[in-house]
């Protein structure tokens, strides 16, 4: 066996790779729980790796095949229901994770150079992960799908100087059709997938060079000790990772994804259509207040936000520290508050 590997690091040499991985080491204190939300990000998104190519075998984009080729999967391919109901929990369980991924990591202040840079991968690696969900969902091409994308790509429309282009471009015409789910399914399995693989490389290599940030208060008291990262930190992150499977397993078994009618582009949308949940707050708010309005507060509080390790670079616990730690709470709250209150009024119309 030893000769074996020795053959094959005289070809591939991993030295350095080994070596980094052997010198890694975890900190380990009372928030260290949240160092394992980045590795479940990652664990989901190697099952919709591996749960979309099954599903690409059966999927065939159309006007006339998207929707059958998904009730087919659903009743007539072997497990077919199952692959499905895992791709569609585990992308959803995947935003949520990536969610309080983010927000532990802003109020462990680990945005602060020299992570800055892995704070805004993450940031762009979020965006993907968004345009994934918004890409897929269109691709069963039933009721919801069609309404709930003609109204997201109806806002992008809105979008000052580049709006009217990009919907476009991304309908392929005037109207949602037959290239507008080309176009989805191109982006969701070949351009997506491509450019996040790369950025995903970058945000880990990143965490491999910065190691773990230890949150301010823990790090003046050195209430903290040290393990190393290979193995005992992987054998913890990947019984975790076993949790999340079995997580994951029963709610795909348990609540089959469904699948609606399949879209009817004449008929008037239906009552009570959503995007998922993740777009729900932006949803509710694009309801409230004028679009342009609605639009500008989204740019300008998406760029504060992507921004803090601009406006918050130093390692003292200051004033800028504080207004940091509310703007994150008033953005926990406040997203969490405008989501519950989409769905409670989702029927009320707009
Ligand atoms: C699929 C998306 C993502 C994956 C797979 C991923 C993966 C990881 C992993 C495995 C780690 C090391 C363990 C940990 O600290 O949790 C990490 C660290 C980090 N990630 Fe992500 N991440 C993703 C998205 C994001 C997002 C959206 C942000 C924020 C905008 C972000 C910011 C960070 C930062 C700042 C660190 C360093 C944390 C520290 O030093 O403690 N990541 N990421």
């Amino acid at each position: 066996m030893a000769n074996l590997l020795s053959k094959f690091e005289d070809r591939i040499p991993i030295g350095p790779i080994k070596e980094a991985a052997l010198h890694k080491q975890v900190p380990i204190h009372k928030h260290s729980i949240w160092y394992y939300m980045g590795g479940i990000s990652l664990f989901f998104f190697l099952v919709q790796g591996v749960t979309g190519v099954l599903l690409l075998f059966h999927y065939q984009p159309g006007v006339e095949t998207a929707h059958a080729s998904v009730l087919r999967i659903m009743t007539n391919v072997d497990f077919g229901w199952l692959i499905r109901s895992i791709h569609s929990w585990a992308a959803n369980l995947m935003v949520a994770t990536i969610f309080i991924h983010m927000f532990s990591a802003y109020f462990m202040r680990a945005y602060r150079a020299p992570r800055d840079f892995t704070w805004y991968s993450g940031l762009a690696l979020l965006g993907l992960t968004l345009t994934f969900g918004f890409t897929g969902y269109l691709l069963p091409w039933d009721d919801m799908a069609y309404f709930a994308t003609k109204i997201g790509v109806d806002i992008t429309a809105d979008t000052p100087i580049v709006g009217k282009e990009l919907a476009y471009i991304l309908r392929g015409g005037e109207d949602l059709g037959g290239l507008t789910i080309q176009r989805f399914f191109a982006m969701h399995v070949v351009i997506l997938p491509a450019i996040f693989s790369m950025l995903l490389g970058l945000h880990l290599l990143l965490v491999q060079i910065h190691g773990n940030k230890v949150p301010d208060s823990i790090e003046e008291r050195k209430a903290y000790r040290k393990i190393p990262f290979f193995p005992n930190f992987l054998y913890a992150d990947l019984f975790v990772w076993l949790i999340a499977f079995n997580v994951l397993s029963i709610l795909a078994a348990v609540y089959p994804w469904p699948l609606g009618p399949e879209a009817d582009t004449l008929a008037p949308a239906p009552k009570g259509i959503h995007p998922e949940w993740y777009y729900m707050a932006q949803f509710y708010v694009l309801k409230l207040i004028s679009e342009p309005i609605a639009m500008a507060f989204f740019g300008l509080s998406g760029l504060l936000w992507a921004a803090v390790p601009i406006w918050d670079p130093t390692t003292a616990s200051g004033r800028r520290a504080r207004l940091a730690t509310y703007v994150g709470i008033a953005t926990l709250l406040g997203f969490i508050a405008l989501t519950l209150i989409a769905y409670a009024t989702l029927d009320a119309g707009p």
